[in-house]
């Protein structure tokens, strides 16, 4: 079926919930806030009936790990950046029609009631296990409040959620030698009683609505992970915890008990869409329970597994609720090549821009949609700010429209000139001018928002492309009739450039309706031929954006290397030596020279090579957690140090035959040891 045809009658837009323990950054408005933001701006001026959705996660261990660094309550914690971020958004023109919160009663009473109906039905499964408890702190060891190493790529610092350098989904009890956040103590096993949802329940459902009905319009990545997900065996997940900092338990004699974090969160827009509906007098379970609505998720790759495979399996459970039409994830963002941080304070922040790049919304609104993360990771640099903004912002859309307005000023007084006798060239600026609304619909309907914003750029240079070659201002002297049609349609595309660039430089299409002297628009009217009438009587020009100088961009880089040199002072000492060893102890390491001579990625995991070895006395198989940091097409015939006598060990059930030795730094980088000079593969290194 092409979902992107179906019919609808209101749209529930959502986009994650940011956790309020830090400021927004570029990585959040890249992957989420500008995508949603741009496509529920588009449904409105469509004028379809929408409701955008979303507020502040405040649940959740981060918080309460934060709070317990700052020795403050969480809720001191939540509340001061719940505003920062609100305001912020704001400031962005982020047009949610909600900006609720998690710790908000009726947040805590609707993610109950979700609870209780799921218990009521028996659709949970309660179960007593043993779990990992902090005797020195009293306190059981749940998700990042435990950290160990990784079974899987052999990383100490995994935490018993998630393992953040193989991206593999953890529990606790995976981790090898696990150890208390609090006090860095090895925990000690307790009993304790814990809620689960059967996901393996649910299997057969997600894989017939993801798998087969949503094959085709769901983005490769966000299905690609769902099927890794479905095909991996889904387990029964447990969605309460032993903290006393979230929504609690709904049911008698569990004190100390709440929902997992990643359960209440998602009922968070549910409940943000009641708060919206109690002040906006609607009937919030029709944007939520109706077939005939169109519930979209905007989210970041990382949030994928909660939005496709727990969630829907959560709505499902509970019986009478829609599933998410679509889920269009993005990639990452990065920061001039190193990942966004917000602990290493590795980031752009939302704030800080709006505050030194005052007005300037719409670049870094283009500027975030033109690089954003849709179907890989992608890059932000500071350059390329700049480069966008002067070369595509300022000399293509802000020159076209400033020397149309400048030219109908000069020749006509600011009143749109009547078109005369159109030629050819008039004839395809008109029929080109005509497709846009349609065409760029067409990227939006299918969230390719930078193919959308790229077409709008295109309509500039279309406008730019006729002007340049009608020269008015040659063509004047001896046919100012000519001139009259030629502006005529400049204008029209000018009107038409203010009309479809709202969805995306929001500022910049209110300042040049003003300028055209217009009322906004519906989308589809911006593919009337005539917008502005003759005789209509244009505004004074006035410049749509300004040149950003070297000094901005420099004063920006210099504020990031500020930032890696007080990382570089901060940053961990040096493991300590270990202890010294007899020489014996050394030489019984057989270490040599190798050759990879062929790496593929092992299916089904994120972060896992599969490298076949030349180590000069044979072929092996070594499987090594290395994706993150290398493309295998780069390491095919690289010289490695390899450790050749150690037990072989089954890692996703692939038999690895020794260890490639590496270096890592406390940021987690990696780099191959290679000798300075070839030398033959056997080579002993001792
Ligand atoms: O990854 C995050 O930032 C989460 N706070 C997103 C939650 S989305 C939703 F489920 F609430
Ligand atoms: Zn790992």
């Amino acid at each position: 079926m092409d979902h992107s045809k179906k019919a609808f009658a209101r749209h529930t837009v959502t986009a994650a919930l940011p956790y309020a323990n830090g400021p927004i950054h570029i990585g959040h408005l890249a992957g989420v806030y500008i995508p949603a933001d741009i496509y529920v701006r588009y449904l409105r001026m469509k004028g379809e009936d929408v409701v955008f959705i979303c507020g502040s996660d405040e649940h959740g261990v981060p918080i309460t790990i934060k709070a317990r660094q700052e020795n403050v309550h969480p809720q001191v914690v939540v509340d001061k950046y719940h505003h920062q971020i609100r305001d912020s958004f704001a400031r962005f023109g982020i047009s949610f029609d909600v900006y609720s919160r998690t710790s908000a009663k009726i947040h805590h009473e609707t993610a109950s009631a979700f609870f209780k109906t799921l218990y009521d039905k028996g659709v949970f499964i309660e179960k007593d296990t043993a779990q990992h408890y902090d005797e020195e702190s009293g306190q059981f060891l749940a998700d990042r409040y435990i950290t160990g190493l990784c079974p899987h790529c052999s990383y100490e610092k995994a935490y018993g959620d998630q393992c953040e350098n193989c991206g593999t989904s953890l529990s606790p009890d995976e981790l090898i030698n696990p150890r208390s956040v609090l006090s860095g103590n090895k925990p000690v096993m307790k009993n304790t009683r814990h809620w689960y949802l059967p996901l393996d329940r649910y299997e057969p459902m997600l894989r017939q609505w993801i798998l087969e009905s949503h094959r085709h319009d769901w983005k490769p990545n966000v299905y690609g992970q769902c099927k890794s997900w479905i095909e991996q065996g889904l387990q029964p997940r447990a969605v309460t915890r032993d903290l006393d900092w979230g929504v609690k338990l709904p049911l008698e004699g569990t004190e100390g008990k709440v929902l997992y974090v990643w359960f209440d969160a998602p009922i968070g827009y549910v409940s943000a869409t009641r708060e919206w509906a109690l002040s906006a007098g609607e009937d919030w379970e029709k944007y939520w329970k109706s077939d005939d609505t169109k519930l979209v998720h905007f989210i970041g790759k990382d949030n994928i597994v909660f939005h496709c495979i727990i969630f829907p399996a959560m709505l499902k459970a509970e019986g009478s609720y829609i599933l998410p039409e679509n889920v269009p994830a993005n990639e990452f963002l990065n920061l001039e090549g190193d990942k966004i941080s917000t602990s290493r304070n590795w980031a752009v922040w939302l704030h800080e821009y709006l505050d030194e790049f005052a007005g300037k919304q719409d670049v870094l609104r283009y500027v975030l949609c033109s690089a954003a993360p849709e179907t890989k990771d992608n890059d932000f640099t500071w350059k390329d700010f700049q480069a966008r903004n002067n070369n595509e912002l300022l000399a293509v859309l802000g020159n076209f429209v400033n020397r149309t307005l400048v030219l109908t000023h000069k020749y006509f007084d600011g009143a749109v000139p009547g078109a005369g006798h159109y030629g050819p060239e008039d004839e395809k600026a008109l029929e080109g001018m005509q497709a846009f609304p349609d065409s760029i619909g067409h990227s939006l309907d299918h969230y390719r928002f930078r193919e959308a914003l790229s077409g709008l750029m295109n309509l500039a240079r279309l406008g730019n492309r006729y002007l340049t070659e009608a020269e008015p201002w040659k063509v004047y002297k001896t046919d100012p009739q000519r001139v009259e049609t030629t502006l005529n349609i400049c204008l029209q595309i000018c009107a038409r450039l203010a009309v479809l660039s709202a969805p995306f430089l929001t500022f910049t299409s209110d300042k040049l309706l003003k300028m055209l002297n217009m009322s906004p628009m519906g989308w589809e009217d911006a593919a009337k031929p005539v917008l502005l009438v003759a005789g209509h009587q244009t505004g004074r020009p006035e410049l749509l954006f300004e040149r950003i100088e070297d000094s901005q961009i420099e004063a920006q880089v210099d504020k990031l290397l500020k930032t890696r040199e007080t990382n570089r002072e901060s940053a961990p000492q040096p493991a300590p030596l270990k202890e010294n060893i007899a020489f014996d102890d050394f030489a019984r390491m057989d270490i040599r020279l190798g050759t990879i001579v062929s790496a593929d990625k092992v299916a089904k995991t994120r972060k896992l090579l599969r490298l076949t070895v030349d180590t000069g006395v044979d072929r092996r198989t070594v499987v090594s957690g290395i994706a993150g940091h290398y493309n295998p097409d780069e390491l095919k015939g690289r010289q490695v140090v390899i450790l050749a006598n150690l037990e072989p060990r089954t890692i996703r059930g692939i038999e690895s035959h020794g260890m490639l030795l590496m270096a890592e730094d406390s940021d987690g980088r990696l780099a191959f040891l290679s000798p300075d000079k070839p030398l033959d593969n056997g080579s002993l290194i001792g």
